[in-house]
């Protein structure tokens, strides 16, 4: 065992979340640049035995909790097979995925299986033309069946939304949010839009939390209901009718304060904090024969980079751009 991951500001590290791929079979507009991307070659990205050799570090540093993303962790090629292998050799971790669902239909019984027992969906609209041409594909229908497959067979479903003016703020838009959920008791978490390389942010699509809430609450007054965590990172809220209804302000506040959590970029860097450049690579450490102490020390130096808290975004005018990656790289 090693010892715990302890940031400077005194926070200590209990979840990671590893971008298994920076590929996306989506074309999100919030999300991807427009035109042709250069993913990062193959060579490049964690194998699944650098990958577990990671998890196996950070499992003795007592990190229980991981959470695969992308891009689109789906498509990476046998990515159960890592699931399985880190979630039989430490049944007591929690394992999650962000995945945009595109393929959930077909995999979510295979993805219980191998030990992923909470999935967020990325869903931002209730309207099947909408929805596809927001992701510039077509898997509206198929995610649905997929998110209600998964949910019956004892995952824990939440939906991501990212929060758009004139996009999903509207009556119509917010009615089939409470209704969806009120009818499938799946929380719906608004994420504001957050400016990222490539991803054409601009204030007249950015929608605060507190704006998004107060068009909610003209239509079913929302409650706040107490966090499971004090490093969770959405306010949640519950309706009437039932619907829970969650908000994560990355924008317009900053949750810095409890931030439990680190990054590692499908190629190999550790990423302290999702708003701050400064990156490590362990890739190129560990196939330089490092250590697991020499890795250990250049991830305790990473966590001394964490933030105490974020700039104001606002108040910058998100001038200079606030990330040197596209999302997409980083993984979400
Ligand atoms: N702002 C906020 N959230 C974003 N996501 C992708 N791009 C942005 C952005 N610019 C979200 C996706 C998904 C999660 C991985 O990140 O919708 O839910
Ligand atoms: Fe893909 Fe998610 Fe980005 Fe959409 S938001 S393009 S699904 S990574």
């Amino acid at each position: 065992m090693y010892r715990p991951l302890i940031d400077k500001h005194n926070r200590k590290i209990s979840s990671v979340r590893i971008s298994l791929t920076d590929r996306c079979n989506f074309r999100c507009k919030y999300c991807m640049p427009d035109g042709t991307i250069d993913w990062t070659p193959k060579k490049n990205i964690l194998t699944f035995e650098e990958l577990t050799r990671l998890v196996d570090l950070f499992y003795k540093s007592s990190i229980r909790k991981f959470r695969l993303t992308g891009g689109e962790p789906t498509i990476r090629h046998n990515f159960e097979i890592f699931c399985e292998t880190i979630s039989k050799k430490y049944p007591d971790i929690e394992l999650s995925m962000t995945t945009n669902g595109h393929k959930l239909k077909e995999i979510a019984e295979r993805l219980k299986e191998v030990g992923i027992s909470r999935l967020n969906v990325s869903l931002d609209i209730f309207d099947r033309d909408k929805f596809n041409n927001i992701t510039q594909r077509e898997y509206y229908d198929d995610i649905l069946v997929g998110i209600d497959m998964a949910a019956s067979i004892g995952i824990k479903v939440k939906i991501n939304a990212v929060s758009m003016k004139t996009f999903n703020d509207d009556k119509v838009s917010l009615n089939k949010f409470i209704e969806y959920s009120a009818n499938t008791g799946i929380e719906i978490r608004f994420i504001e839009l957050m400016p990222f390389t490539g991803n054409d942010w601009s204030a007249d699509k950015y929608l605060s939390s507190e704006d998004l809430r107060t068009a909610f609450n003209r239509i079913e007054p929302l409650e706040e209901i107490d966090k499971d965590s004090p490093s969770q990172t959405s306010r949640v809220f519950i309706g009437k009718s039932g619907a829970k209804i969650g908000f994560i302000s990355s924008v317009s506040e900053s949750f810095c304060e409890s931030c439990d959590r680190i990054r590692i970029t499908a190629d190999g860097n550790l990423r302290p904090c999702l708003h701050a450049n400064k990156e490590y690579s362990l890739r190129d450490l560990m196939r330089s024969g490092a250590s697991d102490e020499e890795l250990l020390n250049v991830i305790r130096d990473g966590l001394n980079e964490k933030w105490a808290s974020h700039p104001d975004f606002l108040e910058l005018q998100y001038l200079p751009p606030m990330s040197d990656r596209e999302m997409i790289r980083i993984g979400g």
